[in-house]
């Protein structure tokens, strides 16, 4: 018999985004929202329109290039919110509203101020306005798991009746346990008369640690699409996480009567993607995308896997894209094969000067390091596309001297909007003198390094390293990565991006503290 589907909404581009410090700009937004692409996810939430005019901009731009999934822009429950999400979508394939209003007493009364009647009524002309532009139409009760049951179902079928093809049922905060969220997802479906014209969404987010466990109870029990992050990435302690749903749900077919269409084996690749977009490191032993998630450290557990290997192991770990670091390139590879690899990788560079940048870039690798694996082009292109980003500042050049006994000197180059600046500083180690000379060049003094972590891309000792900084000014956070053979140039990398998303950051709107 065949299983019914779950639909995968992946929400990184837009709840995930919301995380402080995860702050991403168009070319990088394309760039995973085509990774989630070609994983097969259903339905991509690519934003919130509203928000801010760089957010319109990239939910119009993958709603134009991509053309497999259904892409989805976030609108409250009000006329101009609504409006633009339309006009985000206007060039999709398949494009969807998402409009949402809280549905629980503490925010109806304390957020908008709201009787349950007027939140009804809101609901039902944001669904039938939305219904004008698109017959693909979401509706979401916020702080759905703190609501009343018998308001859920009022507001629930309301929606229904006026237009909403989804209905989605958040745990806002947090707040659910399994059994208690699956029963009453359950219950909705079944008491709602007009339940059987919508198909039931669940969003959990992660402050009890039971995000997938909620949401997989809700599959359970008659949810059909759950939305998710890779990497759990989120407000808070993040959303559920993508890859722990689409495993559980593949790993256990003996259990759930649903599969989903997803290409597993882009996992492990968009995770990465997206942890060095975002600067959000993935931890060593989260579940499917941890570095460790497949090691085996103890004696008895590597004998039992070479003589068995499902003796400990329940996946495979090619199955989610793990695969052992391949040479693929070398120093006399040319621009076809280097086009070629590109293509086999998925990487789409729209333009020949794309292509150019990023071959040079490989080039120049190539000088210093033997082998280049996969891994090592993902950041090529990253890089090369961080460079077409309109940029302030720019690294021409970083000497440090160093020696033992001695303080370290730097002496970095800018361009600073094209004009070269030099500025020379001595810090407790090279990287710390990189970056106040860096400081003394953009004047931003009151820019504060909050997080500062180098990973080795591949291995060996002439590995790329790549450096994740978080820095914090008035409040707001942002990241920065670069990538080297030289981790001191990385790091002065990674910290001019981040002086440049500080110096050209818009404000933007937040879809849940914001406005209604
Ligand atoms: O967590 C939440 O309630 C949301 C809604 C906007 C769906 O993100
Ligand atoms: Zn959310």
């Amino acid at each position: 018999m065949s299983k019914q589907r779950l639909i995968i909404f992946d929400t990184t581009l837009r709840d995930g985004e919301q995380s402080p410090g995860a702050t991403m700009n168009q070319a990088e937004k394309i760039r995973i929202a085509q990774m989630l692409e070609k994983m097969r996810v259903d339905v991509i939430e690519a934003g919130f329109p509203i928000a801010s005019p760089g957010d319109f901009e990239s939910v119009k731009a993958i709603a134009k290039i991509v053309k497999d999934s259904t892409i989805c822009g976030l609108a409250r429950a009000l006329d101009a919110d609504i409006e633009r999400a339309a006009e985000a979508l206007k060039g999709a394939n398949s494009g969807r509203i998402h409009t949402f209003i809280a549905t629980s007493p503490i925010h109806m009364q304390n957020k908008l101020r709201m009787t349950p009647d007027q939140v009804v009524e809101q609901a039902v002309y944001a669904v039938k306005k939305a219904r004008h532009y698109t017959d693909d139409v979401e509706f979401s009760c916020e702080d759905a798991g703190r609501s009343e049951f018998e308001f859920l179902c009022r507001v629930i079928e309301a929606a229904i009746n006026a237009g909403a093809r989804t209905i989605n049922i958040p745990d806002t905060v947090g707040y659910q346990i399994p059994h208690v969220f699956g029963t009453m997802v359950g219950n909705l479906i079944k008491e709602i008369p007009n339940s059987d014209k919508a198909i039931f969404s669940v969003h959990c987010h992660n402050d009890l640690g039971l995000a997938v466990g909620n949401s997989l109870a809700a599959v359970m029990n008659g949810a059909r699409q759950v939305e998710c992050t890779i990497n759990g990435l989120g407000e808070r302690a993040g959303n559920a996480s993508l890859e722990e749903i689409v495993m559980a749900i593949r790993t256990r077919q003996d259990v759930f009567e649903v599969e989903t269409h997803i290409d597993t084996t882009h996992i492990v690749p968009t995770s990465r993607l997206v942890s060095s977009i975002t600067g959000f490191p993935v931890q060593p032993n989260k579940a499917i995308v941890g570095a460790n998630a497949f090691a085996h450290e103890s004696g008895i557990h590597q004998d039992g896997v070479l003589k068995h290997r499902e003796t400990y192991e329940i996946m495979r770990a090619e199955d989610v894209g793990w695969s052992a670091n391949k040479i693929v390139l070398g120093k006399h590879s040319g621009r076809n094969a280097f086009r070629a690899r590109l293509q086999e990788l998925g990487i789409h560079l729209a333009t020949e000067q794309e292509v150019n940048a990023a071959f040079s870039r490989f080039k120049d690798l190539a000088d210093r390091k033997h082998d280049i694996f996969d891994e090592d082009l993902h950041m090529l292109v990253l890089d090369a596309r961080a460079q077409d980003e309109q940029v302030i500042y720019e690294l021409v050049s970083s000497r440090v001297c160093s020696e033992t006994g001695e303080t370290p000197v730097a002496m970095v180059t800018l361009k600073v909007q094209g004009i070269e600046q030099s500025a020379e500083a001595i810090g407790g180690g090279p990287v710390d003198a990189v970056f106040k000379a860096i400081k003394q060049i953009t004047g931003q003094a009151s820019a504060r390094l909050q997080l500062y972590s180098v990973n080795n891309i591949t291995s060996g000792t002439d590995a790329q390293g790549e450096v994740t900084v978080r820095v914090e000014q008035a409040g707001r956070l942002v990241h920065g990565h670069g990538a080297d053979t030289d981790i001191v140039i990385a790091s002065a990398k990674a910290y001019v991006e981040a002086l440049n998303k500080l110096a050209s950051q818009q404000q933007r709107a937040h879809p849940q503290h914001d406005g209604v």
